[in-house]
């Protein structure tokens, strides 16, 4: 029986993001109005999840094409993948083609450093470790509120670049990210800046678009020096504690946030753990 919209709950967290959608078996299709309400409570939450949900490969690139058709990255500049570049990539620390491995991921949003970035991306728990791996969700709407009026004034108009690890020059950065199968590209492709204040195609709000791990260079300042101390205090603000929701994982969770205006980071775990997540990453559009 498909889930009707009067089962449907959509209960906020209570952190700065986050719902849980109750009452919804994501194994078969529901009507419309339950999926346009998840879409609103996506936009209005920012990351939302299911529970205790049973869903196949198959079906996990279904329910990712509520939200957008999914990310396939161009051969010659690869992303998070191996060779084949599958569209549900197992970020795992143990199964053959697993990427992300054990360590710690700091704050980020997925692939700035592509000239379109992901709209988001859905990650479904299969096994995880007893301790470890928590994954944290930050509001980068907050955090552009947050900013007093003269840092907002200083970066209106600004850029900033993200490295891309699975090309050359930063292949060493890349070596501890991906997992053994990780493809790299043969050359460095250019960088793409993305403006700093990041308008949301959708809700219209503006958030920071800067995170820890990949930003690396801000562009339209001349004196590159105030550039780099500009960038250090961004990333430090946009991390700042109250800023995050941290997503107490179970099996069978499937998770989708938004990278166009949350970062999120992750604590490492005990390699001799085993952590399987299924990941699917749905296409963007440029931001502005
Ligand atoms: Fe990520």
């Amino acid at each position: 029986m498909a889930s009707t919209i009067s089962e449907m709950k959509v209960v906020p967290t209570g952190g700065p993001v986050g719902a849980e959608i109750q009452g919804v078996d994501l194994r078969e299709d529901p009507p419309g109005e339950v999926v346009f309400a998840i879409l609103q409570a996506f936009t209005e939450h920012l990351v939302v999840f299911f529970r205790d949900q049973e869903l196949s490969q198959d079906r996990l690139l279904d329910i990712a094409q509520w939200f957008g058709p999914f990310n396939v990255p161009p051969k010659d500049l690869p992303v998070l993948g191996d060779e084949n570049q599958p569209p549900v990539v197992p970020v795992s620390n143990y199964v053959e083609g697993g990427m992300l491995g054990n360590r710690e991921l700091e704050a980020h949003s997925d692939m700035s450093y592509l000239p379109v970035p992901l709209l988001g991306a859905m990650m479904y728990a299969v096994e995880l470790p007893p301790v470890g791996g928590d994954t944290s969700f930050s509001n980068l709407y907050q955090a552009y509120g947050e900013l007093d009026e003269e840092t907002r004034a200083l970066v209106a108009g600004l850029k900033v670049w993200s490295y891309n690890p699975y090309t050359p020059r930063f292949a060493d950065r890349g070596a501890e990210l991906g997992g053994a199968t990780q493809k790299f590209a043969e050359e460095d492709p250019p960088v793409f800046p993305h403006p700093i204040v990041r308008t949301h195609p959708v809700s219209g709000r503006k958030s920071l678009y800067v995170g820890g791990l990949l930003c690396e260079e801000i562009v339209g300042l001349d004196d590159k020096e105030q550039a780099a101390t500009l960038l250090e205090r961004l990333k430090a603000h946009v991390d700042q504690e109250h800023l995050y929701y941290t997503h107490q994982w179970r099996t069978g969770d499937l998770l989708i946030w938004d990278n166009r205006c949350t970062n999120h980071k992750r604590t490492a775990f005990d390699n001799s753990l085993r952590r399987l997540m299924y990941r699917v990453q749905i296409a963007g559009t440029r931001p502005f």
